[in-house]
């Protein structure tokens, strides 16, 4: 047992498998207090997203002042107020700032504590320790009943993670004698290639057991990649056409249009495919092509999306583009000789009985001319084209995860008119305007609040991490190798022109004439 937390926490899962409902999970409720812990708590993403999604939380009344307790944690000497002082301007950020909100950042700001203390010695974590178990007898003292709930987010970098981890088990776990749990949350890039993957995951699951930790992919907390089993699996419309049969190929894109403005250190290490292709690309490939799950239990669903993984083929050189911006090694930070890819298409090729033949291709790059995710799933020609259209373009049914979340299905229908004539259109699913005045969460909100709920559907389990890695190592290990090159391309423009000619050997067919134009309100 790695807490005294684990047997309620069990208890908790054998509630929901009982009720065995989609919203089983939000129906149990946990109560006492709550303590969210945010190690890293001067670094960019707890400013950028971890606090502003905690406060989004507080703010729309899922963390309870009379539970929660947040507490920061870094080597950086400052006070409680200053650390408040920085997350302010994170959180009044293009936000409206009527007295009533400003006084609401006011309140939430007072729930943190912050605590500084090196990562790699037991003396910070004991005081982190002592001020958690004052802040819950505290907080028992006048209002809370119930358990002590730990939560620990890793905003650190992963080379911290093993030591992080010993020492919050030898010093901060709940050892109250009223139940409750601990839990870690872990940021991506969780290790490098599958060695080192495999070598944390085992130094991690010693001290935890799997149902505690929370491997984060913030795409999977994203709108529109959560729509996808709704999509998949309650439409009658899309089960027959679902397949080899139907669809030609399949591509996963991810574009910015900014460099590694400020991370490049980080950057040059881990490059695009470790950054965005092999976690965030990756899991949505999954639900994309995964078979339906027996229920919609987390464990369902995870043993799908391993089973997708493990069925994708060696990844062949020829199904490669590799390329990196004009520019990208003026970063003082990166090194003048840098081999690292800042653009990377790769076909994946599933073999199995749906996929065979059918080529997902996944797109991510770094300075581009636009800033989007999508999947775009284009269908094959109809057989007999009587109309003569064919040229003009194939039905696509594309997902817009980013920005402007929408989905659309291009059609060629009749142009109207007194002609027979055809033309390409699209029915349109623009959140915008169908959703009007529906906020949609941001993805760290959701995820967060899941690791609270002890929901980890929407987290990457052990076995998947691996079979994740085994399909990108060997090509990552040639590219760490120098054996694989990047091509230049301008910052600003599509990425290297061997990427569009890969595509169009995949058997992609660009719709001629016709734009989809986001509509605007
Ligand atoms: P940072 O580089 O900002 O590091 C976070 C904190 O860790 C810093 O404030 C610093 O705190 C501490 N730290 C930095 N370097 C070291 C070191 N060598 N040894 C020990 N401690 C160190 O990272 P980010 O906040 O950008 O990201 C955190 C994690 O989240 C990373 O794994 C990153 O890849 C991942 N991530 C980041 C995203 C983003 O948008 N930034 C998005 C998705 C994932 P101090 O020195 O005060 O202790
Ligand atoms: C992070 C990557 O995981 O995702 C960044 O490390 C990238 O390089 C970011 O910019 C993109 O996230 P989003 O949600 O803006 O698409």
């Amino acid at each position: 047992m790695a807490s005294g937390g684990w047997a309620v926490e069990k208890r908790a899962s054998l509630r929901n498998e009982e009720s065995g409902s989609a919203n089983s999970l939000i129906t149990v409720p946990e109560t006492g207090c709550l303590s969210i812990v945010v190690l890293g708590a001067s670094g960019d993403l707890a400013k950028k997203k971890t606090f502003p999604a905690l406060f989004n939380l507080y703010r729309q009344g899922f963390l309870n002042p009379e539970e929660v307790r947040i507490f920061g944690y870094a080597r950086t000497k400052i006070s409680d107020d200053e650390l408040r002082d920085r997350l302010r301007g994170y959180l009044v950020h293009g936000k409206a700032t009527s007295a009533e909100y400003v006084e609401k950042i006011s309140n939430f700001l007072q729930l943190i504590k912050y605590v500084s203390g090196s990562y790699d010695s037991e003396e910070g974590f004991r005081l982190l320790d002592k001020c958690i178990s004052d802040s819950e007898h505290e907080l028992w003292k006048h209002t809370v009943e119930g358990s002590s709930r730990r939560l620990f987010y890793l905003a650190l970098p992963p080379s911290v993670y093993p030591p992080v981890c010993k020492i919050i088990k030898n010093c901060c776990m709940n050892k109250s004698a009223r139940g409750g749990w601990t839990r870690i949350v872990v940021e991506k890039p969780f290790g490098k290639d599958l060695d080192s993957a495999e070598r944390l995951s085992a130094q991690i699951g010693e001290l935890f057991d799997e149902p505690q930790i929370y491997r984060i992919d913030h795409y999977l907390g994203k709108e529109l990649v959560q729509n996808l089993l709704v999509l998949r699996f309650a439409n009658r419309l899309f089960l027959p056409l679902w397949n080899r049969d139907n669809i030609d190929n399949i591509q996963i894109v991810f574009r910015e249009d900014f460099g590694t403005e400020g991370r490049g250190g980080y950057f040059d290490e881990y490059g695009i495919i470790r950054d965005i292709i092999q976690n965030h690309l990756l899991q949505v490939l999954c639900l994309v092509a995964m078979e339906k799950p027996v229920s919609l239990k987390p464990e369902h669903i995870r043993d799908e999306k391993v089973k997708v993984l493990q069925s994708v083929l060696p990844i062949k050189d020829e199904e490669v583009v590799l390329g990196q911006y004009d520019g990208y090694r003026d970063d003082p930070t990166v090194p003048d000789n840098s081999n690292t890819p800042t653009f990377a298409t790769v076909i994946l090729r599933i073999h199995n009985e749906r996929w065979a033949g059918v080529p997902f291709v996944l797109k991510a790059g770094k300075a581009l001319e636009s800033r989007k995710a999508e999947i775009r799933i284009q269908f094959k020609d109809v057989p007999g084209d009587i109309f003569r259209c064919q040229k003009q373009g194939r039905n696509e049914f594309v997902i817009r995860l980013q920005p402007l979340e929408a989905m659309y299905i291009k059609l060629t229908v009749k142009q109207p008119g007194l002609e027979m004539s055809t033309i390409q259109s699209e029915l349109d699913l623009s959140y915008r305007q169908r959703y009007q005045g529906v906020p949609i969460p941001e993805a760290y909100e959701r995820l967060i609040l899941d690791t609270i709920r002890g929901d980890q559907q929407h987290f990457v389990r052990r076995d998947e991490l691996k079979a994740a890695w085994e399909i990108f190592t060997p090509l990552l290990h040639r590219i760490d190798n120098g054996e694989f090159k990047p091509n230049q391309y301008k910052p600003g423009s599509r990425g290297p022109a061997e990427a569009d000619q890969l595509l169009e050997r995949a058997g992609y067919v660009p719709t001629h004439g016709y734009v989809w134009i986001p509509p605007t309100l």
